[in-house]
C-alpha cells in the first residue's frame, strides 16, 4: 500500500509485521520514518477496519512487570479485548504484559492437560495461559500467581468474563507464594523467559513425579541444539532430575535470539 508513497530506501526501513491485540495495533516506526507516520497509520487503518488505537513501541519490554513503552499515534483508548480459542481477555498493553503471538503456544499447552490435572501457572499475567487451559481442557484446578496488581485486576475480570470456575488467582511474588501452596501439581508453567532460571528452586516439592514443567527462556539460535541439556542441568543444580521431552521456538526476542519452551518430565529429587 505504501509502495507508491515511500522511496526504495524508506520501504527498506519499514517494518512489515506488527502485533494486533483486540482493536489495538502495536507498531514500530524507525526514527528515520517518523515523518511518514500519517501515511503508515492511514495504511493500517485502511487495511484493518477494526483498529481503534495504534500504539508505537518506543521502548522494549522491560522491568519486573515486563511492560514496553508506547506512544499513541492514533486513537485514545488503550484497553481492549483480545480474543483467542473462544476466550476473551480484557487487557491494557500499556500497563500489563500481553502478547497475542503466544496464542498458539497457549493452545498447545492446554491440549496437553489431562482431565483432573492440578496446574500451576507462575507469572500468570492477565491470565491467558490459565484461562485457555481451563476453557479447552478439564483440569481439576489451575492456580495462577502474578505480582503486578493491575494485571491481577485484569486477571480477576478475565476469569469472570470467561466464566471459568476452577481458576484460582493469587496476587504476589512467586518466591513467597509458591512455597506456601499446599500439595503437588501435575504441571507447572514458568512463562518468564528473562528470569525463570532464578525461580527453578521453587519447584522442588511442588511438582509430582512424572508431572510436566514448561520452562520458557531466551536463547541464541546458535545454542538451540544444546538447550535441552542446559535446562536439564539447571534443574539438576537445583536438586531435581528432569528429562527434556520437547523443545520449540515460540517467538523471537532480538536478531538471532528467540523465545523457546522446553517441556520437562519430572523424574524425582536428587
Ligand atoms: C512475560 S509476562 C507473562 C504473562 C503471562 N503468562 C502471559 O503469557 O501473558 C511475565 C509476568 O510475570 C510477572 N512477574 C514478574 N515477576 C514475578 C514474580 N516474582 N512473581 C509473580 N509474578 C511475577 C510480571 O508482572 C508479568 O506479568
Amino acid at each position: 500500500m505504501l509502495r507508491e508513497k515511500l522511496s526504495e530506501e524508506e520501504l527498506k526501513l519499514l517494518r512489515r509485521s506488527f502485533e494486533i491485540i483486540g482493536n489495538i495495533a502495536i507498531i514500530e516506526i524507525p526514527e528515520e520514518l517518523i515523518g511518514k507516520k500519517e501515511l503508515i497509520v492511514n495504511a493500517i487503518l485502511q487495511k484493518h477496519k477494526n483498529i481503534k488505537t495504534i500504539l508505537r513501541k518506543v521502548g522494549e519490554v522491560e522491568g519486573v512487570y515486563r511492560v514496553a513503552k508506547y506512544e499513541k499515534v492514533y486513537g485514545e483508548e488503550t484497553e481492549t479485548i483480545a480474543k483467542e480459542h473462544g476466550c476473551r481477555f480484557l487487557v491494557d498493553p500499556t500497563k500489563v504484559y500481553f502478547s497475542s503471538r503466544l496464542s498458539t503456544e497457549r493452545e498447545r499447552i492446554a491440549r496437553l492437560v489431562k482431565n483432573g490435572e492440578r496446574v500451576l501457572v507462575m507469572f500468570a499475567g492477565v491470565g491467558p495461559f490459565a484461562i485457555v487451559i481451563a476453557k479447552l481442557s478439564k483440569p481439576k484446578e489451575v492456580v495462577g500467581v502474578e505480582l503486578n496488581s493491575i494485571a491481577v485486576e485484569y486477571f480477576r475480570k478475565n476469569v469472570k468474563l470467561n466464566k471459568v470456575e476452577n481458576v484460582v488467582l493469587m496476587e504476589g511474588d512467586v518466591a513467597e507464594i509458591v512455597p506456601k501452596l499446599d500439595g503437588e501439581f501435575d504441571r507447572i508453567l514458568m512463562p518468564a523467559p528473562y528470569s525463570a532460571e532464578s525461580f527453578v528452586h521453587l519447584l522442588k516439592g511442588k511438582i509430582k513425579k512424572s508431572g510436566f514443567i514448561h520452562y520458557y527462556t531466551f536463547e541464541s539460535e546458535n545454542f538451540e541444539d544444546q538447550l535441552n541439556k542446559k535446562v536439564e542441568e539447571l534443574f539438576m543444580k537445583n536438586g531435581m532430575l528432569v528429562k527434556a521431552v520437547f523443545m520449540r521456538r515460540c517467538g523471537s526476542f532480538a536478531p538471532y535470539v528467540n523465545r523457546y519452551v522446553v517441556d520437562l518430565e519430572y523424574i524425582g529429587e536428587i
